[in-house]
């Protein structure tokens, strides 16, 4: 299909057909464009189900994106009923990897869209979509020399990064000159995923210890479900501050790390007190997407210029064109990336593939997307 041809369906008003929601591989198909040829997705190799309500996917990165840094994520689409959802989730891989593959961790949730859906559907060779790392903290360049992390949940994954990097480092264990510790909590120990990778640290020279907090036995704690390891058994329960001071007793000078649920932050909160607290350097990662409204077509106000038009359902390039505004544009066909503006809020669909993307602040091209619902574009 040649780029006029394109345009002109675009034009001719065949976008309606091409909004009607299909599968994905319908509306690639419809354009001579196979879902494989997406140089930007990624592809997953494995994939691996280790423990209950857990997906483990590692996946192949394309070539030139690079890891993101020890506990940042990266944000992964997913395209379930023709509705691109967006998530984000930290490689737990050292930074040293250089085989071109991440290694992700996804918690089924009940009700979860993506979780459930990796869960039931992720294979070999499946297409993820592949969006900007994204992190508010990541482990700095210069190494601080003790480190303390803390870690709840679903929190596993960017400590277990930034623990790997550092033990590959040398930078804890025996003549080293710092020293890492990590509290993880979970419900039950035998829940927890990369048990093996977690031995391998505590071998490591990392103080490791797995903190069960739900109907605990004091005789569990730690071991890993794995009689042969050789880690020392230790605290069980919620976090106190004798859990800091049984596992890092040097942890007032240490830089302290933490990723996990609201109530695991409020025992760090109490351990430390507000003023060290205010020191942590906390991850958190959301996900934002809103709801698709019914219906093609909407209100489109171009932010920038202040122009507000109803666009029923055709580009917004021709939507703002029509309103009498000159957006920068090259190819019309999206390909050259001239036209990319960020959509602040609202839905709209890439007409090259049906897909529906609602999350907030994000780039579009507007040669190829149209409003689902009323959209605000900075133009
Ligand atoms: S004008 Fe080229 S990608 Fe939109």
């Amino acid at each position: 299909m040649t780029a006029p041809t394109i345009s002109r369906l675009f034009s001719r008003g065949i976008t309606r057909t091409l909004l009607t929601p299909h599968p994905v591989e319908h509306y690639v198909r419809s354009l001579g464009v196979t879902w494989s040829d997406d140089p930007t997705g990624a592809t997953v190799v494995a994939v691996d189900r280790p423990v209950a309500d857990v997906t483990v996917i590692t996946l192949r990165l394309p070539a030139g994106v690079d890891r993101p840094a020890p506990g940042a994520a990266l944000e992964i689409g997913v395209v379930v009923d023709g509705v691109v959802h967006r998530r984000h989730y930290s490689p737990v891989d050292s930074a040293s990897r250089s085989d071109g593959l991440a290694t992700i961790a996804v918690r089924r949730h009940p009700g979860g869209v993506v979780s459930e859906h990796l869960w039931s559907e992720a294979s070999p060779g499946m297409r993820l979509l592949l969006g900007n790392p994204v992190g508010e903290v990541t482990l700095p360049e210069a190494r601080p020399t003790d480190v303390l992390l803390v870690s709840g949940g679903s929190g596993i994954t960017p400590m277990l990064s930034i623990a790997s990097t550092l033990a590959g480092e040398g930078h804890c264990g025996d003549g080293s000159a710092g020293r890492v510790a990590w509290l993880h909590y979970a419900r039950r120990v035998e829940d927890v995923p990369f048990r093996d990778r977690i031995r391998e640290l505590s071998r490591a020279g990392v103080e490791v210890r797995v903190v069960p907090t739900a109907d605990v036995n004091p005789s569990d704690s730690s071991d890993l479900s794995d009689s042969s390891d050789p880690s020392p058994r230790g605290p069980a329960g919620h976090l106190t501050a004798g859990h800091l001071d049984e596992v890092a007793p040097w942890h007032a000078d240490a830089t302290v790390f933490l990723c996990g649920p609201e109530g695991l932050a409020d025992g760090l909160a109490d351990a430390l007190g507000a003023e060290r607290y205010a020191d942590v350097l906390r991850e958190r990662f959301t996900a934002s997407n809103g709801p698709v409204p019914e219906g093609d077509g909407g209100t489109v106000t171009h932010v920038k210029s202040g122009v507000s038009a109803h666009n029923a359902g055709t580009t917004l390039l021709e939507g703002a064109e029509a309103a009498g505004l000159s957006p920068k544009h090259g190819c019309r066909m999206g390909i050259c990336h001239t036209c990319t503006a960020v959509r602040v809020s609202g839905a709209t669909r890439d007409l090259r593939t049906g897909e529906v993307d609602t999350e907030p602040g994000c780039l579009v091209q507007i040669c190829v997307s149209a409003p689902v619902g009323d959209v605000e574009i900075d133009i």
